[in-house]
């Protein structure tokens, strides 16, 4: 919707809030850096604000201030920081802001709310674009939500023109059937929000300056005042506690979801899958069951991860599996296998035809193409040559109790079942290793290394020291049965 296209070229600033306590959410973080889809609330809400390409961006900040501010500056580097002061209320956070701009700015101004984080740029751009042809001091976003419990309450006129906004802890019966809501984003003209803020009091219910109340000071002062209802109530929903925060995320991560089914992922079920926004999917990737994907992870076309994986900083190859894994920081190469019940650690990288199997968590390691860590291992600081096999129960002692060490594995090793590299140590290609060696030197290729001592069995030992034992009895047995 271009109402006015011509128009959408004026001038425009966002003014963002982020001041308030977020008491309901009652958390130690500050409620704005509550994380969506691995991003948190203020950062969707900058993240649609610069969409809309202001040439000025303010964010009014108080409580938890320095952290708030870090993620400002991390994502729109040239925010204007506004430190709101002892006077509480979004209409004090709005002065504030207002008064931050540079005075030579006269265009429109675009309100949102840090704790309004579903909201588009589209939608926003089409109320500003409505507020320009209307030619109205103020417009607000209003909808109709299935609760509007807790919600302002927008009060219209005969004509359909706002005249004013009543918070819930403030209205009369009458008013609290009012089902059209407020929902704290508004565009506004500069130099009529900039007169009305100056006006605002703390007279009212919980002793703030309601932001609100410029809707019926512009309105009786014979300025016009407009709701645009936007039927989506979703979109304008905001966060106040933790029950609307999963809500959130709930409809957040099935358009998420969607949107990858629609470009060729398929999504076995949809309810237990979770995929953070940075995540990047090819087409023909297969996720199953039980599947979250956070972070910088991208998975290659053919992939098929899951049943019950976590990824979170995993790159995953095209052709390659991902069984029940848990995956931090790793790179899993085409036609790799890993899992079931893998621990994937920091600078693991899994060769392309490379396995890393049951019970194995591997650490800053790399195994080249084909090799494979199959059974029962902990693999710490290792580089694992091409085609290198390892039996099962193998151990890197990485950690002296001061320093870790490295392990090198040549290519076409094969390590007898539980071995122990005790690092720092070198295996030549080709090598092999007993079963249960303990490796503290070097193997030269094609060297066998063993280190336990030759087996002893004592004749008779049983009979001996254990008469009359089941043991015994079976040993008698068998002895008899031999003759
Ligand atoms: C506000 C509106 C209400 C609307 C609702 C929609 C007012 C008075 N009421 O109520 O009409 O229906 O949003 O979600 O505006 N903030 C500051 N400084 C403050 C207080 C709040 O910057 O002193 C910020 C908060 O961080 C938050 C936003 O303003 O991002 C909204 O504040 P909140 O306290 O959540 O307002 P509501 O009670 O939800
Ligand atoms: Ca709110």
């Amino acid at each position: 919707m271009r109402l006015n296209g011509g128009m959408t070229q004026q001038a425009l600033a966002v003014v963002v809030l982020a001041a308030g306590q977020g008491t309901r959410m009652r958390s130690e973080t500050a409620k704005v850096l509550h994380e969506l889809s691995g991003i948190p609330l203020l950062g969707h809400v900058l993240a649609t604000a610069s969409a809309l390409q202001p040439e000025h961006l303010a964010v009014v900040l108080r409580h938890h201030r320095d952290a708030v501010a870090g993620v400002v500056t991390d994502y729109v580097p040239d925010a204007i920081l506004v430190d709101q002061d002892d006077i509480p209320g979004t209409g004090r956070a709005l002065e504030l802001a207002l008064a931050a701009l540079p005075s030579t700015f006269a265009g429109d101004v675009v309100v949102m709310s840090g704790d309004v984080p579903l909201l588009d740029s589209d939608t926003i751009q089409a109320v500003v674009d409505h507020h320009r042809s209307q030619g109205s001091a103020l417009t607000l976003m209003s909808t109709i939500p299935e609760d509007p419990t807790g919600y302002g309450r927008v009060i219209r006129n005969d004509r359909g023109d706002v005249t004013g906004v009543v918070e819930e802890s403030d209205a009369n019966a009458a008013e609290k059937q009012i089902t059209e809501i407020n929902s704290g984003v508004y565009v506004m003209n500069r130099a009529h929000a900039h007169a009305a803020v100056a006006g605002l009091t703390t007279t009212n219910s919980q002793g703030e300056k309601y932001l609100t109340d410029i809707a019926r000071a512009l309105s009786s002062a014979g300025h016009r005042v407009s709701g645009v209802l936007v039927e989506d109530s979703w979109l304008l929903e905001g966060i106040n506690d933790r029950v609307q925060l999963s809500e959130a995320q709930a409809r957040l991560t099935r358009m998420t979801i969607r949107g990858w089914q629609l470009l060729g992922v398929t999504v076995a079920d949809p309810a237990s899958t979770m995929i953070d926004l940075s995540v990047e999917l090819a087409p023909d990737v297969t996720l199953l069951p039980g599947v979250q994907l956070k972070g910088d992870t991208r998975i290659d076309s053919h992939a098929t991860i899951g049943p019950d994986s976590t990824l979170v900083d995993t790159i995953v190859e095209s052709h390659a599996t991902v069984v029940r894994t848990h995956s931090l920081g790793a790179h899993i190469c085409e036609h790799a296998s890993v899992g079931p019940f893998s621990y994937l650690r920091p600078g693991t990288v899994v060769g392309v035809e490379g396995k890393v199997g049951a019970f194995v968590e591997v650490k800053n390691s790399t195994l080249a193409r084909g090799a494979k860590v199959p059974h029962l291992s902990y693999i710490g600081d290792a580089d694992i040559g091409e085609g290198t096999n390892i039996g099962a129960g193998a151990i890197t002692a990485n950690y002296d109790g001061e320093t870790k060490h490295r392990t090198t594995i040549g290519s076409q090793v094969r390590t007898g079942s539980h071995t122990v590299f005790v690092a720092p140590v070198e295996l030549g290609d080709g090598s092999y290793t007993a079963a249960g060696a303990v490796v503290r030197r070097r193997v030269e290729p094609g060297a066998l290394a063993m280190s336990v001592a030759p087996q002893r069995n004592l004749e008779g030992w049983v009979e001996h020291n254990r008469e009359g034992s089941p043991a015994a009895i079976a040993a008698k047995k068998a002895g008899k049965s031999k003759k």
